[in-house]
């Protein structure tokens, strides 16, 4: 049995901050921005908006699409690292607004990795046997955590949710997964306050990061995890119908593409709109993707995401 995408949903927050809303903030330009990472605006939540509040939009937009009842869900990962509380997960907080009584529960930490993290757990669960039905959401608010005054991480991150449902299928579905951590690079970006380490914050709820590390890192993350998700699948990069990277910086992806030599035509980018959304991100522009009629059944779709951990992973699906 393969993991099949039976539906999917996004959700952003209304509110629009644009490069020019950012260069009255900090010492930065619209014209940088655009040059150095390809973001012109992102989505900002409100005070009263957690993570639950964007995800259970799109994990409903998700289950109307697939046409399963919440009942009939049995598992719901919510990948994330900006949950609502540390506990109850924002998984169960979904699960108690969705009725879906007869489901497991939990969040997964992988960050901007974390959905596809979250894939090949729930394609293995189905692989096994284990499950048929299982709701994956990528969620996450950011912004909440970004000092206004960095304008070296500021300007990159957005608030978002995008979710799957997952189906048991003989035919369609995850065909490979690929996942690797690199922890020792972890301290290159870093969110220090907040845990147990430091429950009172005293280093600070901001995150920090070391761009230039987290760049080579992710060029590097990008290319081997396509590569390997195909090795799995026994296919090609001529074969790719469609790639949906995590949409973290343009460059990192002209890049990369240009060395792999894929045409730009068979990458799916949004990151204009919304910035680097984490966990979202390629949720997120997987269901604009289906949305726009980019792929249809048969496609081979490889997704790819990298992020804190350091993180980074792969899945290659049959559409
Ligand atoms: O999900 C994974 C999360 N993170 C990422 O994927 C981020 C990966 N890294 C990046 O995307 C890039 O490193 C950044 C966009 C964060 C920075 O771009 P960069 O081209 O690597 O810039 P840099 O850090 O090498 O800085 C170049 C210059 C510096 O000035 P000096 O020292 O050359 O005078 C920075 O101070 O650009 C300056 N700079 C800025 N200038 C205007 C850094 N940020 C800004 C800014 N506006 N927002």
């Amino acid at each position: 049995m393969k993991a099949r995408i039976i539906g999917t949903g996004s959700h952003v927050p209304e509110k629009i901050v644009t490069n020019h809303d950012l260069a009255k903030l900090v010492d930065t330009s619209d014209e940088w921005i655009r040059e150095r990472t390809g973001i012109i605006e992102r989505r900002v939540s409100s005070e009263a908006t957690a993570t639950s509040d964007l995800a259970i939009v799109a994990a409903e937009k998700a289950i109307a699409k697939a046409k399963v009842s919440p009942e009939e869900i049995e598992v719901i990962i919510v990948c994330t690292t900006s949950p609502d509380t540390l506990f109850p997960s924002v998984a169960c907080i979904l699960q108690d607004k969705l009725k879906a009584v007869n489901a497991a529960a939990f969040d997964l930490s992988a960050a901007c990795a974390g959905f596809n993290y979250g894939l090949a757990v729930a394609s293995s669960l189905i692989e096994a046997g284990r499950h048929k039905t299982i709701l994956l959401v990528g969620a996450d608010t950011l912004t909440k955590y970004l000092d206004w005054t960095d304008r070296g991480t500021c300007i990159l991150f957005g608030d978002a949710a995008g979710a799957v449902v997952l189906k048991a299928d003989q035919d369609h579905g995850v065909i490979s997964n690929f996942w690797k951590a690199e922890g020792w690079l972890g301290q290159s970006l870093v969110m220090p306050g907040g845990g147990s380490r430091d429950p009172e914050n005293k280093h600070g709820r901001f995150i920090r990061m070391d761009g230039r590390e987290v760049f080579k890192f992710a060029v590097r993350a990008l290319e081997s995890s396509v590569n390997e998700v195909l090795k799995g699948a026994g296919r090609g990069l001529s074969d790719i119908t469609l790639l949906i990277p995590h949409q973290a910086n343009i460059r990192i992806i002209d890049h990369v593409i240009k060395k792999m030599g894929l045409s730009k035509e068979k990458v799916y980018v949004n990151l204009h709109k919304y910035g680097n959304t984490s966990a979202a991100s390629v949720p997120l522009a997987l269901d604009e993707a289906a949305a726009e009629g980019k792929i249809k059944s048969g496609d081979l779709v490889i997704l790819s995401g990298f992020g804190a951990g350091l993180t980074y992973g792969a899945n290659a699906i049959i559409w």
